[in-house]
């Protein structure tokens, strides 16, 4: 005797009714880069279909993230000043600050969360305060909290630490309480590897490391367990909800996130992930409607609640068809 398993799959209303994990626009939050100037909507050439945004024509974007039942919205801040200290991330007029302001007037209803790292606002590129060729942590966990505060202010709803610093989660909340902003949520770039994959991302945010790479703060893609303590202690230090990042190739990880943890898991699907689909795309190579959603229902699948893609407006519209 042999199971026949081949019953369960007979016809699409059998199908759709045993379907284990679905995907839906209210999973998906869409990365916005935002630029200092007027009249700007540039397409960034390593993001086809993705654009550099001036805060005066953010307007677009967000009727269309409305439009395709997309909940949630992340800010990336490409400013025209860089210095040592970044000091244009926690400027409270800054370019982050200006869009959150402006897109809470544009739509009361959507989720507004801010990366929090220094990368696109030094000079060097290292996502924190440097002590000669190293990046100094505690040093850095001051500079950290200045910029949630100031994009809490500015009306965030979520900030997200995505620079890798240890003590940051805590060292944030501890700041936000004292500051009154104990409603603003702290979503964490808990186990984010030292990744080829952020390749493109770099490019649109102008972000690289002038020297050096990343691999003594983001993590190695060797360890599945280092990235559960990671989360552990962001946890214990008060994030409300634990990022894994990349997603695609990091899918065990996710796994093993969810299985450990009471809150939500988010799994940003990066940069390069979204390049080759587009670049395999084009060259006739995939099909890059059913390719890209079964990558976002595979994240799904192992364990993210929530999908942070650069694919999320394009993904919403065919989910719909
Ligand atoms: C900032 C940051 C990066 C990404 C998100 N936040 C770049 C990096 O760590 O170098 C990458 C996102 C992507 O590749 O889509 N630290």
């Amino acid at each position: 005797m042999f199971n026949r398993g081949r019953r369960l799959r007979i016809n699409s209303a059998m199908r759709d009714l045993v379907r284990e994990t679905s995907i839906s626009p209210k999973d998906f939050i869409y990365p916005i880069f935002v630029v200092e100037g007027k009249n700007i909507k540039n397409e960034i050439s390593t993001l086809p279909g993705n654009y550099h945004f001036s805060i005066d024509r953010l307007h677009e974007v967000i009727k269309e993230v409305k439009a395709c039942g997309v909940r949630g919205v992340i800010l990336f801040g490409i400013p025209n000043e860089k210095d040592c200290c970044g000091s244009e991330a926690f400027n409270d007029n800054g370019i982050v600050q200006q869009a959150v302001k402006k897109i809470a007037e544009l739509d009361k209803d959507l989720l507004i969360v801010t990366d929090v790292c220094m990368c696109e606002y030094t000079d060097h590129g290292h996502c924190g305060i440097l002590k000669g060729k190293d990046v100094d942590n505690d040093k850095t966990l001051e500079y950290l909290c200045k910029i949630a505060i100031s994009h809490a202010k500015a009306g965030a709803h979520v900030v997200a630490p995505s620079d890798m610093m240890d003590g940051r989660v805590g060292a944030m909340r501890k700041a936000l309480d004292s500051k009154g902003y104990e409603n603003v949520a702290i979503m964490s770039y808990s186990a984010k590897y030292c990744s080829a994959f952020y390749g493109p991302f770099r490019e649109a945010a102008n972000s690289a490391p002038s020297f050096g790479d990343r691999k003594t703060y983001q993590m190695d893609p060797a360890n599945l367990r280092e990235g559960l303590k990671e989360v552990r202690q962001d946890i214990e230090e008060g994030a409300d909800m634990v990022m894994v990042k990349p997603a695609l190739s990091y899918l065990d990880v996710v796994r093993e996130v969810k299985n450990m943890v009471d809150i939500p898991v988010v799994a940003y699907s990066v940069s390069g992930e979204f390049a080759m689909v587009k670049a395999g795309a084009k060259l006739g190579l995939i099909d890059e409607k059913r390719i890209t959603l079964e990558m976002l229902l595979s994240m799904k699948r192992a364990g993210a609640d929530i999908i942070i893609t650069y694919y999320a407006l394009e993904a919403s519209k065919w989910l719909k068809e």
